[in-house]
């Protein structure tokens, strides 16, 4: 047991109570940010005269000695220390002897590991955003390449209205430019400094708070050390932005793996991102889109314990916030697995626009455009719904559709139907006429993908 108090203590802890309490086990994943954050705070003792520029300079060394080592599996950390602030600090006296046990000059566990989850956060917060971006240019690509695809639009898993693989496609492309600017939103909020907030109170020493954050890259310093010890708004902000991106790839996995089907074919998802059966030798499995989508629950879980966490703790600094780790670091490697996995998986798959053509053409997507044309024609809007739903039973008892019916049976129902209904009803007219912006006729959704190039240059 190395810890860095003990002096009111007459006995030792118990080993379960030591284990118990320990966070060595998962605060080791911020090493780099305990020890970015304590060179960072080592300067700025030298710079108000309590560290002398030796020690600091001894100190500064020390860190980056033991950083390198840990990095090259010189050094281990192990389940000896308490967590990874009493690693650093032990370590580092043990190297250089006196400076390092005056690192921790006004400084807490409390500001310090705040301070850790920050930057953290903000590291895993800036990897996601890149993550985020490549699905996004793989998006455009897509989007560039199918304006003129064909494809069902669906309403309760119903064929609804004729839309194009680029429609959507730009449907995802909207949520994941949301959840891009949403993760800027929360850089912007969280991006002020605790470190220097003390165990709760700040401190008496003349600490220059301003260099702290500015060394760390923040905007400022916090403006309240109770509320910067124990405030983790940030952390949930974070899990609940991942959780929405994760609903997104949820709904994108559900709708691949529908695509990919024996049912719709509309898709081949590639080998490489595939599995087969131990028994069944014909099949190809969409094992990594179902498992996008299963751990979107994981994702949402970390979401919920912490906010559950948080909820009843006075300030300022309890020891329940040690619990705002496992579940969320777990959170953080899950979302970019995912995005990873997902954009590579989007970007191998083989599409089959004729399938999606056919699709469209069957189910009588067109409907509402023949019943435009009767309006067209002057027929009142809800006549019109009544004539076309007439001609779709007929179709449907006669096994064909809307452009296969004959026009003695159109004008049977409706005299105002002329040859031209075919030409109106065609599923590319059907789609090309769309073109209210953000519709997926090609001219209104290429202003869009040139609006979207325009964002990507704005955002890169
Ligand atoms: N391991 C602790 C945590 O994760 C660090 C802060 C400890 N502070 C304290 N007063 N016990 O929250």
């Amino acid at each position: 047991m190395a810890q860095l108090w003990g002096g009111r203590f007459t006995k030792e802890t118990d080993q379960l109570v030591y284990n118990f309490n320990a966070s060595i086990g998962f605060d080791r994943k911020f090493y780099r940010q305990d020890m970015e954050g304590s060179i960072a705070h080592a300067k700025m003792l030298a710079s108000i005269g309590i560290l002398t520029e030796e020690e600091k300079d001894q100190i500064i060394e020390g860190i980056e000695g033991i950083l390198k080592d840990v990095e090259e599996g010189r050094l281990e950390i192990t389940e000896e220390y308490e967590d990874i602030h009493s690693f650093v600090e032990a370590v580092l006296t043990d190297r250089i002897g006196q400076a390092g046990k005056k690192l921790h000059t006004g400084r807490s566990r409390n500001d310090q590991v705040a301070l850790d989850m920050k930057l953290y956060t903000r590291d895993e917060l800036m990897a996601v955003r890149d993550l985020l971006m490549e699905l996004i240019l793989v998006c455009q690509d897509l989007m560039e390449k199918h304006v003129h695809t064909a494809m069902p639009g669906f309403t309760h898993l119903q064929k609804a209205q004729p839309v194009t693989l680029a429609h959507h496609i730009g449907a995802y492309m909207e949520m994941f430019k949301r959840d891009y600017d949403r993760l800027c939103d929360i850089y912007e909020r969280m991006n002020y400094c605790p470190l220097g907030s003390g165990a709760l109170a700040g401190t008496t020493y003349p600490l220059d708070r301003e260099m702290t954050a500015s060394l760390l890259g923040f905007y400022a310093p916090t403006l309240n050390s109770m509320d910067s010890v124990s405030d983790r708004d940030y952390v949930i902000e974070f899990l609940s932005a991942l959780s929405l991106i994760m609903m997104h790839l949820s709904r994108f996995c559900e709708e691949i793996i529908l695509w990919n089907s024996n049912e719709y074919q509309f898709i081949e998802i590639d080998d490489a991102y595939s599995t087969g059966s131990s028994i069944m030798p014909q099949k190809k499995n969409p094992d990594i889109a179902e498992l996008v989508r299963g751990k979107t629950g994981r994702v949402y879980g970390a979401l919920m314990s912490l906010l559950t966490t948080m909820k009843g703790l006075p300030l300022a600094y309890n020891k329940d916030m040690q619990e705002d780790k496992e579940l969320t670091f777990d959170a953080y490697d899950t979302a970019k697995g995912c995005l990873a996995l997902f954009t590579g998986m989007l970007k191998t798959i083989r599409f089959r626009p004729q399938i999606m053509e056919r699709s469209a053409a069957n189910g009588f997507t067109n409907a509402t455009d023949a019943a435009d044309y009767l309006v067209n024609h002057g027929v009142p809007f809800r006549d019109a719904h009544g004539i076309v739903g007439q001609l779709v039973l007929l179709c449907i008892d006669k096994g064909i559709s809307l452009d296969q019916l004959s026009l003695e049976d159109y004008k049977a129902i409706s005299p105002v139907f002329e040859e031209d209904i075919y030409e109106a009803i065609n599923i590319h007219t059907c789609i090309d006429k769309r073109n209210t912006l953000g519709a997926p006729g090609p001219a209104a959704m290429t202003k869009v993908i040139e609006f979207n190039r325009q964002w990507i240059l704005n955002h890169r």
